[in-house]
């Protein structure tokens, strides 16, 4: 294609990916801004609370007399409603910019179409990309918190050849690790995309792992963690490594760091409760359900997940903790170093 537009939007979309998900609960957003076929200013959606991406774009521009001869890419329709900060689409009218692509539309009922209409109705072209797939793609999450009113679920587990997931203490004297080096280094990018992470009490008693991004660039997740009776031990890395970690437990523990803190959903077994709760007081908008299987089987049993990832090695090792029961769905699968990853996605857009 002769435009110059897919390349300027696939700029926005790697712009928008910067936000991580220090944006939670707003979408991530890139913004560029191209005069005569140059970009001059470009800008991203860095944080809850902090400009969006067009204000960066325009901001970073240093002739400001060029806006009126330019063209604004915006990987999610401008806003038009007063947020945390003023409309973007006021912006684009103050600034006279002639011409505005945009990526895909804005999910949320106060946006929806109105930013579009209104610039449009203020003498300015609009036009939406060809395929808006990659860009409601990237705020996967956005789209679903808006139209679910929950954080979107993944759950991922490792599994062997023979679907276990652990060795059981009455069984090896060694704990087993299932996958390499690659499929490792895959689950720690997994968890920069996430906004939380949760574990089951007994994943956090006997694994104590750190559930952070070490092998990978990116922000950690929130460590969420059932534990009801607040019997894990204060030493876990959970509770002791800095990191911050949600505790979901009947009673709150003193003389924790500040980085900890409790949270009594009131209910446990009906999951899109605990799950409102979570969005709708804690922010959280997406979770990466890390297991045990008991965990995973209470999300598979009520049906919700959003994606299923796992990660499954090519050993047998006979016996141990069996893997939650698959669910019949079509998962793709594709090889990684000496494993495999099979994964399922419900919000595909396409
Ligand atoms: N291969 C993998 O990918 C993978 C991943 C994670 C873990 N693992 C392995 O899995 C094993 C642990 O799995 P698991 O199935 O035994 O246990 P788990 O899922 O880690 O933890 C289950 C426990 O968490 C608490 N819990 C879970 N849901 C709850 C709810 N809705 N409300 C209140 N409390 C809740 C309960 O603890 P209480 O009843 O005691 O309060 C429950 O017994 C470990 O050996 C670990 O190494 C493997």
């Amino acid at each position: 294609m002769n435009s110059p537009d897919p390349r300027f939007l696939f700029r926005c979309l790697q712009l928008a990916q910067l936000g991580g998900t220090k944006v939670c609960p707003n979408p991530k957003v890139g913004s560029v801004i191209v005069h005569q076929g140059r970009i001059i200013g470009e800008g991203f959606h860095p944080y809850s609370g902090g400009p969006h991406a067009e204000v960066v774009a325009v901001e970073a521009v240093k002739d400001k007399s060029l806006l009126t001869q330019s063209t604004i890419y915006v990987s999610l329709e401008p806003c038009n409603h007063f947020g945390k900060t003023p409309p973007c689409v006021d912006l684009i009218l103050k600034h006279k910019i002639p011409r505005v692509v945009v990526g895909c539309l804005d999910p949320n009922p106060k946006v929806a179409g109105k930013g579009i209409e209104r610039l449009r109705s203020g003498g300015v072209e609009v036009i939406l990309a060809e395929n808006p797939i990659p860009f409601q793609e990237l705020n996967e999450v956005f789209f679903l918190n808006q139209q679910k009113k929950r954080p979107f679920i993944v759950l991922k587990w490792a599994e062997t050849a023979d679907r276990f997931t652990a060795s059981r203490k009455e069984e090896m004297s060694f704990p087993i690790k299932i996958t390499s080096r690659p499929a490792n280094e895959f689950v720690h990018q997994l968890r920069a995309r996430y906004q939380s992470i949760m574990v089951g009490c007994n994943t956090a008693a006997i694994d104590n792992p750190s559930l952070n991004t070490r092998l990978f660039w990116g922000d950690n997740p929130i460590r969420i963690v059932m534990d009801q009776s607040g019997k894990l031990d204060q030493n876990l890395n959970i509770f002791s490594d800095g990191g911050k970690s949600m505790i979901l437990s009947v009673e709150s523990v003193s003389n924790v760091n500040s980085n900890v803190r409790y949270f009594n959903p009131g209910e446990w077994i009906d999951w899109e409760k605990i799950l409102k709760k979570l969005y709708g007081e804690y922010n959280i908008c997406s979770i990466l359900i890390e297991g045990g299987v008991n965990l995973h089987q209470q999300f598979l049993a009520q049906g919700l997940f959003d994606k299923i990832i796992i990660l499954r090695s090519p050993d047998y090792i006979g016996k141990g903790l069996k893997a939650p029961d698959l669910p019949e769905l079509p998962f793709t699968i594709q090889s990684l170093g000496r494993d495999w990853v099979l994964e399922w996605g419900a919000n595909s857009f396409s």
